[in-house]
């Protein structure tokens, strides 16, 4: 069955307050509800059905107003509850059993390694209890939670405890109160034997904060970072937004086994292990880096998404969008705002443009949907996220903060959506956003095709601008959006020029937003002495593809001079994009590949440049992914694209390889590791250099690498050795990765990079490696940390998930068919790789359509899996 967002109707009963008592026990829990509920429309057209959902445990027994109703007075379905005849305003009683221990979809009330802990969005709620699941309806919880006092110290709920005690037989309970109205979603509860470490945090309007870190006793000396950014986060988003914390404690909570990264409920979060623990041993600077992205992520959640929240599940994009836009920025504002843009632009161009060029691509906001599980997508929050940070361009950031102000003043305790955000964007500045609306009901990626003309004579260049946008399911014909497109102006020498538009005598800033809301637009800039070079679309200000005729001497220029990391970046992607798109016809022709001199002496003139943001060389120096590389290709390629891309890479080693090593022996310190220690860049300078150079295969240079993993004292160095030595051919590989896993064994995270290390080698025997990885005694098929680190990195390695007999596809159907039935949340999101299917020549469409049909035959097909294969078959 599909859902449609226009047969959105209003809740026929709210809930005035919902009062919970869990006895969790080892064999089953016993759950009893209490809810206030009152019917919530006109009554004179005749009374409505109460209509609950609820599934996966049995039902004890129901009490209406204190009486249990009889058998003919209610209906149980597969998936709801019906009590044809209630009065206006009445209690329920529902009493519900559970087996936590059994329930491996992890959605609901589940056990992770001792503990109990639940995840409740999108519909998880529905698998404790009978309830209007559903986030329209916003309640008063109050949580008592009953267990063994010795297994099961730490009980908790969301709020603030109201009660505790003892109990017979050695259990104890708590009570929690949460003061804030709530939808179902943002539940949360946790017990068990855990490790605390506190912190406080005062409010700018001066109310202490109790924070608390909740993990297992093993890892307390992992929690610092996390709690170190959340304080981060906070004051940053008092800063930033003006958004204050709202209840006495903040309480998170680190659980190894979880279906995604991180929940936002309200006052107690649930993290995903990998994004809470972090030694510098342990964790690589990338890990902490995301650690303080996910947690401000969460936290920020708390306005947009918990005292705003959405009204259905079609508006997802109104919390996750606006959210992902939020950490961003606080990532941004926290390390450096250029590499962060790069690399966020990075994964858009790579997760994002896939989704919106394949069979499943959908809206920012969907019309439709089966499985509301599989619409949290790079779409909803990445091009959500873009959609927010077009706005602010639009408005300007002063006028972009005063919508923010008035949406959070107009809708503070309402479940709204996307067009409520939208229209107080409006409100506050005055703008037409009219046509802007349309990114949020047009998928795909728009294409803007622009060129350049330059009239010496009158001093005048001439941009025309032409927007399409290619069909997509369900949408055959698109209309021009209001795409905001920031340029600037560079001379011959690389100096900026000042912009001024035709028509306009005020000479304007540097950087001008060009409005673009037509299919094809012209516009002239005037009073240039030379043909200026565009440097365009800079901080990608529009999720869209942008072509421009550059040649190659205005990228080299744009290289060295652009003043917009995002662009001057760019510059070098697309050169390198050319060269190694040009070997890949030459490897698919049979001809011989050869290294293009000019190609490496634009290389060689940034590696030697001196650029002081090490980072930013960093990411200037790494070739386009072969994930991205695809993307360009009309028929993808992978195999080609594999060999063209090593080869590029040898190429820029062999001529470059003593600028390599003197790059890399700069930036590296014998000072011990710090976390956050300013020299981050730096590390993965030196790393880069270093895989460069290991692509050379030299006896000592792999001994430089071995040399770097034994004296290595943080992870990101050794794991910048570790890497390279993954997919290298050579006698000492086997012996440290055997060395790695040894030592690290007993580190749930570290081994999940141990997986994937060997599931993303480049050697030839990659596949037989995993298979036997499969029976690894630490391998284990219901945790999905541990599944994505094998078979979902396997997925991700190009040349081996896509060899041309189909043994890639083979091998990941193979291990869904064992997932599926444990957690079909998990497989679902893992099938994304064969649904791009229609993107590869007739050989291997036929074999990943082959593999999606052998899923397709399995009977009982559970609704997440069956919606990503009909729809992508
Ligand atoms: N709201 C969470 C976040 O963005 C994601 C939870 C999604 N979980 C799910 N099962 N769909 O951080
Ligand atoms: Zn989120």
């Amino acid at each position: 069955t599909t859902i449609h967002r226009h047969d959105y109707r209003p809740p026929d009963y709210t809930v005035e307050s919902i009062d919970l008592r869990f006895e969790l026990g080892e064999d089953t829990t016993l759950v009893r509800s209490r809810l206030a509920l009152r019917a919530a429309y006109d009554r004179s057209g005749g009374e409505r059905p109460l209509v609950l959902d609820g599934h996966r445990f049995v039902l004890r027994s129901l009490c209406l107003d204190g009486t249990p109703l009889v058998p003919e007075a209610f209906q149980v379905s597969a998936e709801t509850l019906v009590v044809p005849s209630v009065p206006v305003s009445f209690t329920l009683e529902v009493e519900t059993e559970l087996r936590p221990q059994d329930n491996t979809f992890l959605e609901g009330l589940y056990r992770s390694n001792g503990m109990f802990c639940t995840q409740c969005e999108a519909q998880g709620f529905r698998s404790i209890t009978y309830y209007p699941d559903r986030p329209d309806v916003l309640s008063i919880f109050t949580v008592t939670v009953v267990a063994d006092r010795e297994r099961y110290p730490v009980l908790l709920s969301n709020g603030n405890p109201l009660d505790r005690g003892e109990l017979p037989d050695g259990r104890h309970f708590i009570t929690w109160h949460d003061p804030f109205r709530k939808p179902s979603y943002l539940f949360a509860l946790v017990a068990g034997k855990l490790a605390c470490i506190e912190d406080s945090f005062t409010t700018c309007s001066g109310r202490e904060v109790s924070l608390r870190l909740y993990l297992q006793e093993a890892n307390r000396n992992k929690g610092e970072h996390a709690l170190r950014s959340l304080k981060k986060a906070m004051r940053w988003d008092e800063e930033t937004f003006g958004r204050e914390y709202d209840l006495d404690c903040y309480m998170i909570v680190a659980v190894d086994d979880f279906n995604m990264g991180a929940m936002e409920n309200k006052g107690l979060n649930i993290f995903n292990s990998r994004y809470v623990l972090a030694t510098p041993e342990t964790a690589t600077d990338e890990d902490y880096q995301a650690i303080e992205e996910v947690i401000g992520h969460e936290y920020f959640h708390n306005w947009s998404g918990n005292r705003v929240t959405c009204r259905d599940w079609f508006q997802l994009s109104l919390k996750e969008g606006l959210t992902i836009f939020r950490d961003q920025e606080f990532s941004a504002d926290m390390e450096s705002r250029g590499v962060k843009r790069i690399a966020d632009v990075r994964y858009l161009r790579t997760a994002q443009f896939a989704e919106d060029g394949g069979p499943l691509a959908h809206p920012v906001r969907p019309e439709s949907y089966m499985e509301i599980n599989n619409f949290y997508t790079a779409t909803v929050y990445n091009k959500g996220g873009e959609l927010i940070r077009m706005l602010r361009t639009l408005l300007g950031a002063e006028r972009f903060r005063k919508g923010m102000d008035l949406y959070f003043e107009r809708h503070d305790g309402q479940a709204v959506t996307i067009e409520d955000f939208v229209q107080a964007m409006a409100d506050a500045s005055n703008m037409d956003l009219g046509r802007f609306r349309l990114w949020y009901s047009q998928a795909g990626t728009p294409l803007m095709e622009a060129s350049g003309s330059f009239e010496a004579a009158d001093g005048v260049f001439t941009l025309t601008v032409r927007q399409s946008c290619p069909a997509t399911p369900g949408q055959p014909e698109k209309q021009p959006l209001h795409i905001p497109l920031v340029v600037g102006l560079l001379d011959r020498a690389g100096r900026e020029l000042p912009v001024t538009l035709f028509g306009e005598p005020v000479p304007g800033p540097a950087t001008r937003l060009l409005e673009v809301n037509k299919a094809e637009q012209t516009f002239h800039f005037s009073g240039l002495d030379s043909e200026p070079v565009p440097a365009l679309l800079r901080g990608f200000s529009a999720p869209v593809k942008l072509d421009y005729p550059y040649r190659h001497d205005d990228l080299v220029l744009l290289m060295a001079h652009e003043t917009d990391p995002f662009c001057r970046w760019e510059a070098g992607q697309q050169l390198a994009a050319q060269v190694i798109l040009a070997l890949v016809a030459d490897q698919q022709a049979g001809r011989e590949l050869k290294p293009d001199p000019a190609f490496v002496a634009a290389y060689r003139a940034i590696l030697t440049s001196g650029e002081p943001d090490r980072a930013f060389l960093a990411e200037a120096l790494t070739l386009p992914s072969e994930k991205y590389l695809a993307e360009l290709m009309p028929v993808i390629d992978p195999e080609a694209i594999h060999i063209a891309r090593r080869f590029t890479i040898r190429a820029l080693a062999t001529p470059l390889r003593n600028d390599f090593l003197a790059v890399r022996e700069a930036c590296r310190s014998t000072r011990p590791y710090g976390v956050d220690d300013g020299r981050s860049g730096e590390r993965r300078l030196a790393n880069l250099c270093l895989a460069y150079l290991m692509s050379l295969e030299e006896q000592a240079i792999t001994e430089l690498c071995i040399q770097q993993y034994r004296t290595s004292d943080n992870m990101t160095d050794t794991m910048g050795a570790l890497g390279p030595l993954a997919s290298c051919d050579c006698p000492e590989r086997s012996q440290v990765l055997e060395d790695f896993y040894r030592h690290w064994q007993g580190d749930r995270q570290v081994v999940d990079k141990w997986f994937s290390l060997r599931a993303l080698s480049d050697l030839p025997d990659t596949l037989d490696d995993v298979r036997a990885l499969l029976n690894h005694p630490a391998f284990e098929l219901a945790n999905p940390n541990r599944f994505r680190a094998l078979v979902g990195a396997f997925s991700q390695n190009q040349p081996h998930f896509h060899a041309p007999d189909g043994a890639g596809y083979r091998f990941l159907v193979d291990q869904l068919l064992r997932l599926i039935p444990l957690n079909p949340q998990v497989s679902a999101r893992l099938l994304a790789p064969l649904t791009t299917w229609r993107r590869f020549e007739p050989g291997r469409q036929e074999l990943m359509q082959q593999e999606l049909r052998r899923i397709q035959a399995l009977p009982n097909l559970p609704r997440d899996v069956y919606e990503v294969v009909e729809k992508s078959l």
